[in-house]
């Protein structure tokens, strides 16, 4: 038995964070955070913030401590070797997409998305004023892959197209030969990647993350990457992310006009992912490891409790995608579950057309609860 399954649901209520205060009295299974704290170096770390009265700006010796474990981190999972200077702090993923947008892409041009996909992303391009095309991606009888061909048709130079890898909401890692495809057809268009890979050390044998930008020269030159420990390391709340720039021209670029957006990284941030990155290794692997059984219970709960949903086990993320339509379900499902079944999940219609009569499930969760989460949605069926 793992320590974290002996985590109640009161504890976490007595906590107060917005997986658990939002909607009181339900299973707080919605907002991509996990139950099971940080790292024990990532709480020993922050000591510094009260010891060295790190109240000011971010002094240049954290910031230099932060790139080198970010490119120590990446060099150990994905054998990615990023020069330093090739990586700029941010204040969260989102906040440096936008920041992409808007210093590295031409105005007016369009956003494509491969759906279903990460609900922020839809608000980002109504924020910048850009037309969002959604890419539907083609479920297949094990999996899902890219309409490569409905990409083509949306991509035109300077668009930006956003690769979600672990793709939130599906889960789905993936393969050197289908990111060689994408590539190719961003290549043909003239067009650039957003490339989020925030949910990279997450990911489940035996899938393995490949970091798009290291695929090609030309992948290299026309992609942004960010990423962030905060998914993994459970720390959204401290504010501090990486944007990997693997252009000369966009570097260039940044230095000119991307301070505002990397100045916004705080002091408890980087000093959290520094410590994540460098010492946080075991911690993940154990919660992986816990995540890995989580995600394996829940198959076998939705075969067993919810017969007529189908599902795909994500091989990354701590999110599930579960399609409803079987039950033939109208209305709001979010509301619905809470309302019913006391349980708080994320409303599929929220990820693209193509999420109604969906949800996203977050089985970051002690398992009792997962399964108790499982069980109220099965009896309100
Ligand atoms: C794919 C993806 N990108 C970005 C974020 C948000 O990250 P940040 O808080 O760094 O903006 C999340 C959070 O769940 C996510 O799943």
């Amino acid at each position: 038995m793992s320590e974290f399954d002996a985590i109640t649901e009161a504890s976490l209520v007595a906590k107060g964070g917005r997986k658990w205060s939002t909607f009181p009295g339900s299973i707080g299974a919605f907002i991509a955070e996990m139950d099971f704290g940080v790292a024990p170096a990532v709480r020993q770390a922050l000591r510094e913030i009260d010891e060295r009265d790190l109240f000011g700006y971010a002094p240049y010796d954290l910031t230099a401590d932060l790139k080198s474990a970010t490119a120590n981190f990446y060099a150990d999972r994905f054998g990615w070797r990023i020069p330093v200077d090739h990586i700029q702090p941010a204040s969260d993923v989102i906040a440096a997409f936008l920041g992409v947008l808007t210093h590295l892409t031409p105005a007016d041009t369009p956003i494509v998305l491969p759906t279903p996909a990460y609900m922020p992303f839809f608000d980002v391009a109504k924020t910048t004023g850009r037309e969002l095309i959604e890419v539907p991606m083609l479920r297949t009888e094990t999996g899902w892959t890219l309409d490569l061909d409905a990409i083509a048709a949306a991509l035109v130079p300077g668009a930006t197209l956003v690769l979600c890898n672990p793709h939130n909401p599906i889960g789905k890692v993936y393969t050197e030969a289908e990111l060689l495809g994408l590539a190719e057809v961003v290549e043909a268009a003239g067009a650039r990647v957003f490339s989020d890979e925030i949910h990279a050390p997450v990911v489940y044998d035996p899938a393995r993350h490949i970091p798009y930008a290291t695929l090609t020269e030309a992948t290299a030159a026309h992609t942004a990457t960010a990423t962030a420990a905060s998914k993994a390391f459970n720390l959204p709340g401290l504010k501090c992310a990486q944007l990997i720039l693997t252009d000369a021209e966009d570097r260039a670029v940044w230095k000119e006009k991307g301070q505002f957006v990397s100045g916004a990284a705080s002091n408890p941030g980087i000093i959290a992912t520094t410590a994540a990155y460098t010492h946080g290794g075991d911690w993940l692997a154990e919660v992986t490891a816990y995540l890995k059984g989580n995600r394996d219970h829940l198959t076998d709960l939705v075969t067993e409790l919810l017969p007529n949903a189908t599902y795909i086990p994500p091989e990354g993320t701590y999110l599930a995608w579960l399609d409803l339509r079987g039950y033939g379900l109208e209305g709001h499902l979010a509301q619905r579950f809470n309302e019913r079944a006391k349980v708080a999940i994320t409303e599929g219609r929220l990820c693209g057309e193509v999420g109604a009569g969906h949800i996203r499930f977050n089985f970051a969760l002690p398992r009792p609860l997962l399964t108790e989460a499982i069980e109220r949605i099965a009896r309100t069926l």
